[in-house]
C-alpha cells in the first residue's frame, strides 16, 4: 500500500514531465506547443502520435489511445497500477514508501525482494566472470563466437559464464554480504550434508531469464561440450520467483516488437531466439522445449493474438508437439505453421540468411495448423485405415477448439479435401464433440437461479440444435438439452450488453460541460458557471446515466467544483481520462450540435443560448422515457395507493416535458 497523497503527487508530477517520460520510449520532435512522434501502440510510418506538455496528456490520431503519462507507462510496459506508480516514482525522483505492512507482508516483501537482489548479483557476476576473467575469455566468449553471436548480442540478452570452481559464485555473494537462506531458496546454492556447499552452476555459459518487467528470476546454464554424460542444460529450479509455467524466454526482449507487428515467433530454445534476434527479427519467444502452458499463452496475448510456431526441418518431433499446438487454439489464438528446411533450425537458419529472406520464407511457406497437422498424420497413415481414422478424429478434435464459426467452417471444408473423407462426416463427428463439451460447461456453470431464467431462450435453442440431430442421430436428447441450456445462456449474456439510450446527448453534454465548466454563465437570476448549472440540472432530475464514466464526471466535478483540466487528467481513473481527452482534444470532428448552428462564430460567444439547449435535449429524451415507464408501471400497479402516489409523479414529469419542450421549441426550431 502506498500513501494515497503519494500517488497523487506522483501522477501529477509524472504528467508534468510527461515529454520526459514518453521520450524514454518514443523518439519525439517538437511541433508548436506540442510533441509529434510515431505511435508505439500501432504500427505506422509517419507519426500521429502528439504529446501535450501544457495538458500532460498524449493522444495518437491514428489508433485514438490517449492519456496520461500513468496510463502510457502502464499500457506501454503492460505494468500494474502499483508497478506503474512506482516506475514514475523512481523516474521523477519521489520516493515511494509503502506504508501499513503487516509483519507478514513486510516478510514476505523482503524475502522475494531479497531473492531478487541474490540474483541479480549472480547475473552481475556471470557476466562479468565472462568479459572479466581469462577463463571466461578463452572458454565462455570463444563458445558465442562460435556460435556466431557478437558482442552486442551478448550483451543484450546478458549472457555470462559460470567458473569452473564449484562454490565460486556461492563464496563471492556470502561475502558480498548476501544470505545463505536466499543463495539456497533461489537454487543458486546447492547444500548438502555436512556443510557440504556448492554452486549449481559452473563451468557454463549463462542464459539469464528476465520475467516480462526485466527482472532477473533464473538461468539457464549450457555445457560448451555436448558430450552426452552431462546434461546438455542445467537450469534454475522452481521457486518464489519463478514459476516455470508463468514464463517465456525472450518476452522481455520481445514484446515491444511483438506488439507493434501484432505477431509472435515461437521456438524451442534459448539460442533460435538469440540468433534470430540477431539476424534482425525480434518478435521472438520461446517455450523452452515444452508444449506451452494456458498461463503463457495468456502473457503472449497481452501483446498479440497471432502466432507463428517455427519446427525444425524433421517430423519426429512435431507429432508430441501438435497437442500444444490445441491448447494455443484453445486460448483463441490464430496459429500457423512453419516448417523449416530439413536438417534446420531456427538458429541455424537464421545465422545463414537475412531477417528479410528469412521473413520472406516464413511468409511463403506458413500454412495454417489444419493443412499441417494432417501432412504430419496422414504421413504415415496412407492405406491404414485405422490410423487414418485416427488422424480424422484428431484433426477434429483440434476444430472443435476454434472459436470462430467461419474459420470453422474453412477447417472443415480443408479437412474433408485433405483426408479425403465426406464432409457431413467430419461435421458429425464435431457435433458429438460440441454437444459433450457443451453438457460439461453446462454442469460446471449453471446455477439454479440462472436455470430459470434461461427456460424460455432453451427452447429456442433446442429447436435450432435437433436441426443438427441429423447430423448427429445418436446423440442422445439430455446432451442436446444441455448444449441448448448452454447456448441460450450465451445468448442471455448478449442481450444484457446494454446500450446507453442517452449516448448522444449525453455526449454533448458532457463535451460542453468539460469544456466551458468554469466559464461564467447566468441563471435562476444568479451569476454562476456552465458546470454548476448543468449539474444542477441533472440533479434537479435525479439523472444517473448508465455510462459509469459519465457519472464518474459528475461525481468528480461535485466533489472538486474548482478542478481545472489538468486536474480531469491528472486522475487515475483512465476511462476518466480518455473520456476527457476525446472531448477536449477533439479538433477534427465538431460536434453536431455545433454544425447544427453553422452560422456561429464561436461557442463561447453564445453559451448562454447554447447551455440550456443542450442540456435540455438530454433533459426532455430522458423526461419522455421516464414518463413512458412511469406510464406502464400505473397500468400495471394493483395497489390504489402507489397507484396514486406514481400518478402525481406522472403529472409532475408532465409539466416538466411542457416546460422543456418549450425551451427547445420556442429557442430551437
Ligand atoms: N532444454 C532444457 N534442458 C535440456 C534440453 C533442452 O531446458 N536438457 C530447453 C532449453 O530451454 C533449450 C530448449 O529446451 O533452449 C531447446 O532445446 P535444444 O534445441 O536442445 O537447445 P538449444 O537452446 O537450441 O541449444 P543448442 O542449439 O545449443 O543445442
Ligand atoms: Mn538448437
Amino acid at each position: 500500500m502506498i500513501e494515497q497523497s503519494v500517488v497523487e503527487n506522483i501522477i501529477e508530477t509524472a504528467n508534468n514531465s510527461i515529454v520526459d517520460i514518453i521520450s524514454d520510449y518514443v523518439s519525439l520532435k517538437k511541433r508548436g506547443a506540442n510533441y509529434l512522434g510515431c505511435c508505439p501502440f500501432h504500427n505506422e510510418k509517419t507519426g500521429s502520435f502528439t504529446v501535450s506538455p501544457a495538458k500532460g496528456i498524449y493522444k495518437c490520431f491514428g489508433c485514438g489511445k490517449a492519456g496520461n503519462a500513468l496510463k502510457f507507462v502502464m499500457e506501454h510496459d503492460h505494468l500494474t497500477f502499483v508497478e506503474a506508480v512506482k516506475y514514475l516514482g523512481k523516474r521523477v525522483g519521489i520516493e515511494v514508501k509503502d506504508r501499513e505492512l503487516t509483519p507478514e507482508m513486510k516478510a514476505a516483501q523482503t524475502k522475494r525482494e531479497s531473492l531478487s537482489a541474490v540474483m541479480e548479483f549472480a547475473h552481475k557476476k556471470f557476466i562479468s566472470n565472462l568479459w572479466d576473467t581469462e577463463e571466461g575469455q578463452a572458454v565462455g566468449i570463444t563458445y558465442f563466437r562460435h556460435r556466431g553471436f557478437t558482442d552486442h548480442t551478448i550483451k543484450e540478452f546478458g549472457l555470462g559464464y559460470s567458473m569452473q570452481q564449484r562454490n565460486a559464485l556461492t563464496a563471492a555473494a556470502l561475502n558480498a554480504g548476501f544470505k545463505m537462506e536466499f543463495l539456497s531458496e533461489s537454487g543458486l546454492t546447492i547444500l548438502g550434508e555436512n556443510n557440504y556447499q556448492a554452486d549449481r552452476f559452473w563451468g557454463r555459459v549463462m542464459f539469464p531469464i528476465h520475467s516480462v518487467s526485466g527482472k532477473i528470476i533464473a538461468f539457464g546454464g549450457r555445457v560448451m561440450q555436448t558430450n552426452g554424460k552431462v546434461a546438455k542444460y542445467v537450469n534454475s529450479p522452481e521457486y518464489e520467483l519463478y514459476h516455470k509455467s508463468d514464463v517465456v524466454y525472450g518476452i522481455y526482449q520481445a514484446k515491444a516488437e511483438i506488439q507493434k507487428q501484432d505477431r509472435c515467433y515461437l521456438v524451442e530454445g534459448y539460442t533460435d531466439v538469440i540468433s534470430m534476434h540477431q539476424s534482425g527479427i525480434t518478435n521472438v519467444i520461446a517455450s523452452c522445449g515444452t508444449s506451452l502452458t494456458q498461463n503463457q499463452i495468456k502473457l503472449i496475448q497481452r501483446f498479440t493474438n497471432n502466432m507463428t510456431v517455427l519446427y525444425d526441418g524433421d517430423y519426429a518431433g512435431i507429432k508430441a508437439s501438435l497437442r500444444g499446438i490445441d491448447m494455443i487454439l484453445k486460448e483463441g489464438m490464430n496459429v500457423k505453421v512453419l516448417l523449416l528446411p530439413d536438417g534446420e533450425d531456427p538458429d541455424s537458419f537464421a545465422l545463414k540468411h537475412t531477417a528479410e529472406d528469412f521473413v520472406d520464407y516464413i511468409n511463403s511457406h506458413q500454412t495454417d495448423f489444419i493443412q499441417f497437422k494432417a501432412k504430419a498424420l496422414l504421413k504415415d497413415a496412407e492405406n491404414d485405415p485405422l490410423r487414418k481414422s485416427a488422424a480424422v478424429n484428431s484433426i477434429v478434435e483440434s476444430i472443435s477448439v476454434v472459436q470462430d464459426l467461419v474459420l470453422k467452417e474453412y477447417y472443415v471444408k480443408e479437412c474433408a479435401k485433405l483426408m479425403d473423407v465426406r464432409e457431413d462426416i467430419i461435421y458429425s463427428i464435431l457435433t458429438k464433440k460440441v454437444v459433450a463439451d457443451a453438457q460439461r460447461t453446462a454442469n460446471d456453470h449453471f446455477t439454479h437461479k440462472s436455470r430459470q431464467h434461461l427456460a424460455s431462450q432453451q427452447a429456442e435453442a433446442r429447436t435450432s440444435l435437433a436441426a443438427d440431430q441429423n447430423v448427429a442421430p445418436n446423440v442422445p436428447q439430455s446432451d442436446l438439452e444441455a448444449a441448448a441450456a448452454n447456448i441460450a445462456r450465451q445468448q442471455q449474456l448478449e442481450s444484457l450488453d446494454i446500450v446507453n439510450p442517452f449516448q448522444r446527448e449525453e455526449r454533448e453534454v458532457l463535451r460542453f460541460f468539460l469544456k466551458y465548466m468554469h466559464c461564467p454563465f447566468f441563471f435562476e437570476n444568479k451569476q454562476s458557471t456552465v458546470g454548476a448549472y448543468i449539474k444542477e440540472c441533472l440533479d434537479g432530475d435525479g439523472y444517473k446515466s448508465v455510462d459509469p464514466v459519465f457519472n464518474r464526471i459528475m461525481d468528480f466535478y461535485a466533489e472538486r467544483p474548482d478542478a481545472s483540466m489538468k486536474n480531469y487528467t491528472d486522475s487515475a481513473d483512465f476511462e476518466m481520462v480518455e473520456r476527457v481527452i476525446q472531448l477536449t482534444n477533439d479538433e477534427v470532428t465538431l460536434s453536431k450540435m455545433h454544425t447544427r448552428f453553422g452560422k456561429m462564430e464561436s461557442e463561447e460567444a453564445l453559451l448562454d443560448d447554447l447551455i440550456p439547449k443542450i442540456v435540455a435535449q438530454l433533459r426532455y429524451k430522458f423526461v419522455k422515457e421516464t414518463i413512458s415507464r412511469l406510464g406502464q408501471d400505473i397500468a400495471t400497479c394493483t395497489d390504489p395507493d402507489t397507484q396514486a402516489k406514481l400518478t402525481q409523479e406522472y403529472v409532475g414529469w408532465l409539466g416538466v416535458q411542457k416546460e422543456l419542450s418549450v425551451t427547445l421549441g420556442n429557442r430551437m426550431w
